[in-house]
Parts: C-alpha cells; structure tokens; sequence
C-alpha cells in the first residue's frame, strides 16, 4: 500500500444529486480524493458508478452539490472542459473495438487536443510520449496492429497506454479487469501499482472484482442506489 502523499484533495465532491430523467441516479453521494491516495469502488450493475464518473468529466451535470477537481469547481463549460484535460479516463468497455485505427494511432489520440489537435501536427515528443506508453503496458509488440484485430485485454490495454500519454495527474478507471483472464489482471496489477508510483498517480477504480480492486486501492467504497458507504 502507498497511500495518500499528503492532506491535498485532488476531488472533492459534497452532496451530489444527479439524474438522466426523474429517477435520482446520485442522491446526495459524498467523496474527498486525496493526492496520491487510490480509492476503489464496489457495487452491483445500475448503482451509479458510471454515472458518477461522467458526473466528474463534466459530461452529465449534477442537479445539486459541488463537484470539485484540482481546486476547479465545475461550474460551466469552460471548467468542465479545462478538468476534462486534468483527468486520464479508461472507459467500461462493453463492446469490443471497431475502430479501424492502428494501435499507434489509438494511443496517440490521447493527447489529441493537449499537445496536437486540427491545426497542429503531433510533435516528436508526442510519437516518443506514445513509445514510452505502449512499451509501459507491454504492447509495443503490436503498434501496427488494427484494434480491430486485438483482444479484449489487449484493447483495455491500449486504453491504458492512451490515458497515460495523457499525463494527467488524476486516473479515473471503469472495470478495467473486464475481458482480463487471470494472468492478464496479475499483470494489470503490478502495472498499476507501479505508474501509480512512478507517476505520482491519484486513482478512482470501479470495480467489481473485489480481490484486484483491494491490491491496487487504499480504500474502497460500496456504491448503493447512488450513495457510496465505506465497504465492510
Ligand atoms: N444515458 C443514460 N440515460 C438514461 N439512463 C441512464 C443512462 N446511463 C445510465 N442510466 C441509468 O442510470 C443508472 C446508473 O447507471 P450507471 O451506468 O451509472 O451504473 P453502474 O453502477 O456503472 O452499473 P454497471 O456496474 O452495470 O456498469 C442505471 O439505472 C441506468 O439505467
Ligand atoms: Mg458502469
């Protein structure tokens, strides 16, 4: 265990509500993330995990409560876009990939919008950010590869390489063991506890596999009906 670095909250949520329609999905769920620290969150299909990340990323807005990132409230657009750049995101994965992108490019999409975007091309920086990043999850082997034609541990992989070039200091993981056989979810392990020291990482990691969850967090959360509660 590493635990948090110090005192610093990297995200502060107070008393958040949130909905997609008139059922309440979050109702009234508290969290303080600080620097450093990795928090895991338990609970069963429907409960709000998701919901609580895109609440984060600024993608659905709370109905009520704060959402506090880097000492950013998300008040507006411009906040909600400028913590998007702050967070390095691996999405739940329920479909296997369809892009017809190369693995190379997949990953160098990390950084689209932060170093490159329409009328900037990827520096050198960049294709060695994006090296360094494939060689860290231990898919340099496969840089030509079509996503189409990887597996599932492979895509979650390339998924994770994309994060990383993001160089954000905050990592927001979705079930990222999903389609993981055993050895695989071993390897994600070791893979995460070592960025996260090496990178100086704070982590939110869904989960629901509960051995994997408590090797790479300090603490885990149980996640029910939109309210989160330390897990027994
Ligand atoms: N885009 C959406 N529009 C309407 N309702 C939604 C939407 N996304 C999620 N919901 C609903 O919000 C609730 C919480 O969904 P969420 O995806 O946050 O759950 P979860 O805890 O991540 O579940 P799982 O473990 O299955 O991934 C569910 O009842 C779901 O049906
Ligand atoms: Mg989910």
């Amino acid at each position: 265990m590493i635990g948090p670095r110090n005192n610093m909250s990297v995200i502060r949520i107070e008393d958040l509500w949130s909905s997609y329609g008139r059922e309440p999905v979050l109702q009234g769920l508290s969290i303080d993330l600080k620097e450093g620290q990795s928090l895991g969150i338990a609970g069963p299909n429907g409960a709000g995990k998701t919901t609580l990340f895109k609440v984060i990323l600024g993608l659905v807005k709370p109905q009520r409560g704060r959402v506090i990132v880097l000492e950013c409230e998300l008040k507006n657009e411009k906040d909600r876009s400028w913590v998007r750049r702050q967070l390095a995101y691996v999405p739940q994965q329920s479909v296997r990939g369809k892009l017809p992108v190369s693995v190379w490019d997949a990953v160098l999409m990390g950084r689209w919008g932060k170093t490159f975007g329409f009328l900037k091309m990827p520096q050198n920086s960049d294709k060695a950010a994006v090296h360094q990043a494939l060689e860290e999850v231990g898919l340099l082997h496969k840089l030509k590869a079509d996503c189409r034609a990887l597996s599932g541990g492979e895509l979650q992989k390339v998924a994770l390489a994309r994060a990383l070039i993001r160089g954000a200091s905050i990592m927001l993981l979705d079930e990222p063991t999903t389609y993981l056989d055993h050895r695989s979810k071993e390897d994600l392990v070791e893979l995460l506890t070592r960025i996260r020291e090496e990178r100086k990482l704070s982590l939110i990691t869904i989960s629901h596999d509960p051995s994997h969850l408590e090797q790479i967090t300090d603490e885990v959360l149980q996640m029910e009906n939109g309210r989160l509660r330390e897990k027994i």
